[in-house]
């Protein structure tokens, strides 16, 4: 039994589901089990990732709450909906990805003559166009503006929220011994036009090194290992979830 009823399909992304309900306030997200990588040329079904990356983005979304940030998140499913679904509020995705680096890895080395591994002080803030067809561009100040996608207001506060976010999600992955190297975040707009963080942040959208394995690919607890085709994708994962379950308290289940 859930306390709502699903309603008809809204979007349906590369890892994800997202369902009306029977609520206006509320909609239903469920995690895939699809991987994909390079603008979904590479492609797989891993199976246990959707539950893997549900309950650690719930984590994550409780984590960033309990420090102030606003979150789409509103619980996790239950009954046949307990594992992989997560209910939030609606919101209208600004289509920017915001990517954090702390440590220079993944494209910024192959775009620019930075070695991996470099630790960016202060970390660095890109962001992104959201459009696979366009195959998600580096967006300069100059390419937001014509495109009109923010505010200048909307703008400060969307990496400011990005950088709070990076500092919560900083601290608490090192408290587990894991070093948040990047990630990528989206942020929305509520019905009360709040901006709040939205979609996923999971080891699909983040770049996180075992502290604990040196140098090696061994060191690797992300989608990475599925890129690089290093085997282990879900095994790593989930390493990552009870590392965070360790430390963090069960988040909420809806309903
Ligand atoms: P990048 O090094 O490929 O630019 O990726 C930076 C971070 O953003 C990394 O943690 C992975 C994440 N990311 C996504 O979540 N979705 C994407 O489509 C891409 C390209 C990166
Ligand atoms: N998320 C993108 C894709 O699915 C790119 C990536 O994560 O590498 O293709």
């Amino acid at each position: 039994m859930t306390a709502y009823s699903l309603g008809k399909l809204l979007y349906e992304g590369k890892a994800k589901r997202v369902h009306a309900t029977d609520q206006p306030d509320l909609v239903a997200v469920e995690y895939k089990d699809d991987a994909t990588a390079f603008n979904a040329l590479k492609k797989a079904q891993l199976a246990g990732k959707g539950r893997l990356n549900c309950q650690i983005s719930a984590l994550l979304f409780e984590a960033l709450a309990q420090a102030g940030i606003p979150t789409h998140y509103l619980g996790l499913g239950q009954g046949n909906h307990a594992g992989n679904w997560m209910l939030a509020r609606p919101v209208r995705v600004i289509p920017v990805e915001v990517v954090i680096r702390n440590v220079a890895a993944g494209s910024l080395c192959k775009q620019l003559p930075v070695e991996p591994g470099t630790p960016l002080d202060p970390p660095l803030l890109d962001l992104y166009y959201k459009d696979d067809a366009y195959g998600d561009p580096l967006l300069t100040d100059a390419r937001l503006q014509r495109l009109g996608l923010v505010t200048p207001d909307q703008r400060r506060q969307l990496e400011q929220q990005a950088r709070a976010v990076n500092g919560v999600l900083v601290s608490l992955f090192d408290s587990v011994d894991l070093r948040l190297v990047d990630f990528k975040i989206e942020l929305g707009l509520a019905a009360d036009q709040q901006m709040v963080v939205a979609d996923e942040i999971s080891p699909d959208t983040c770049r996180l090194w075992d502290g604990a394995a040196g140098d090696s690919q061994d060191r690797i607890l992300d989608k990475d290992r599925f890129r690089q085709d290093l085997g282990g994708v879900v095994e790593a994962y989930g390493e990552v979830l009870k590392r965070l379950q360790g430390v963090c308290p069960e988040p909420r289940v809806y309903g």
